[in-house]
């Protein structure tokens, strides 16, 4: 039997498997790096750098739900200058790719991240958080088409790295968005972020979350998280990062069989640290069994008939 091959490809970026983390769950250097190497990734991506630094929302800002976890966190690091100096050249040593998070409340905050890490050694692609729920201007960009049109044609200006745009489902017009960051040039889009959610203390009749509201992740949104990838898929050609609850290679496996070009596990990291590279092998024991030995031999090959199309509703 020959060796599987799992590399992917999407544009020139050649990733040695499919499977990356999801921004914000796997820290911003080598969190994870005693659990496991971080080059059997395919690539790492980190959590949103902004422009200045953040403290972040107010504690609580984490409850955990069935299924999930909400989380108001609020963007909170050390900002651009500290990432460059301090984060980036532990990547500069591991051989995988590095796809930085970035996030701004204008234009010109994109266009300057972006500018910034433009020619620095090791950043293979930048990730644009357009879709964040817990800060005030997080879902601005993504909330309209010609918003998140003109801060992705801005950024593609700026810089020569391949970029992708993580988009939320709380955008109203979720097709037009996603049409517009594609004519505005961007090389993908991640899909999905966290769909915002609250709980109640009921002894206090308090919120749990200081924010009231946080951004639902984990196993409870993955069935949303595939609606939006197979809608992304079947309306348009580009390559997609899919995150939303991938916690084993089963899961994984229905979003490339979907059409996904990476898939990222997020939440399940915090209960199962290793649970990206187990879904990395169960990928690859999954094409063994069905005596495949390339991953793109699975990818898109969802079989949906004319019926069910015709039948099935439209997002947006
Ligand atoms: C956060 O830091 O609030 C989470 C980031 C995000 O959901 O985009």
């Amino acid at each position: 039997m020959n060796k599987i091959n799992l590399t992917t490809k999407i544009g020139t970026l050649v990733f040695k498997n499919p499977v990356t983390v999801a921004s914000g769950t796997f820290g911003s250097k080598g969190e994870y790096a005693h659990y496991f190497p971080l080059e059997r990734l395919g690539a790492v991506v980190t959590k949103t750098v902004t422009r200045a630094p953040r403290r972040g929302n107010q504690m609580p800002r984490i409850w955990e739900t069935p299924s999930g976890m909400l989380n108001s966190i609020g963007l909170q690091n050390k900002g651009i200058d500290d990432f460059i100096e301090h984060k980036i050249p532990y990547f500069q040593n591991i051989k995988t790719h590095l796809i930085v998070n970035i996030a701004g409340e204008s234009v010109d905050d994109f266009v300057y991240l972006a500018k910034r890490l433009d020619s620095v050694k090791g950043v293979s692609a930048l990730e644009l958080n357009i879709s964040c729920p817990n800060v005030k201007k997080g879902l601005e960009f993504c909330a309209r088409p010609d918003l998140a049109f003109e801060v992705v044609r801005e950024v593609k200006q700026a810089t020569k790295l391949p970029i992708f745009t993580k988009l939320s489902p709380e955008a109203r017009d979720f097709l037009g968005v996603t049409e517009a960051v594609i004519k505005a040039g961007t090389n993908g889009v991640s899909l999905i972020n966290t769909i915002r959610g609250m709980a109640v203390d009921i002894e206090k009749r308090t919120p749990q979350l200081a924010n009231i509201f946080g951004g639902l992740s984990g196993p409870a949104i993955r069935p949303i998280a595939l609606r939006y990838v197979y809608e992304v898929k079947q309306a348009f050609d580009i390559p997609v990062i899919a995150m939303g609850g991938i916690s084993t290679a089963q899961d994984a496996l229905e979003f490339l069989i979907t059409g996904a070009d990476l898939v990222a596990v997020g939440t399940a990291t915090f209960v199962n640290p290793t649970a990206p590279i187990e879904v990395v092998s169960g990928i690859e024991a999954y094409l063994k069994r069905k005596k495949h030995t390339s991953v793109s031999d699975i990818r898109g090959t969802l079989k949906v008939n004319q019926e069910q199309k015709s039948n099935g509703a439209t997002a947006g």
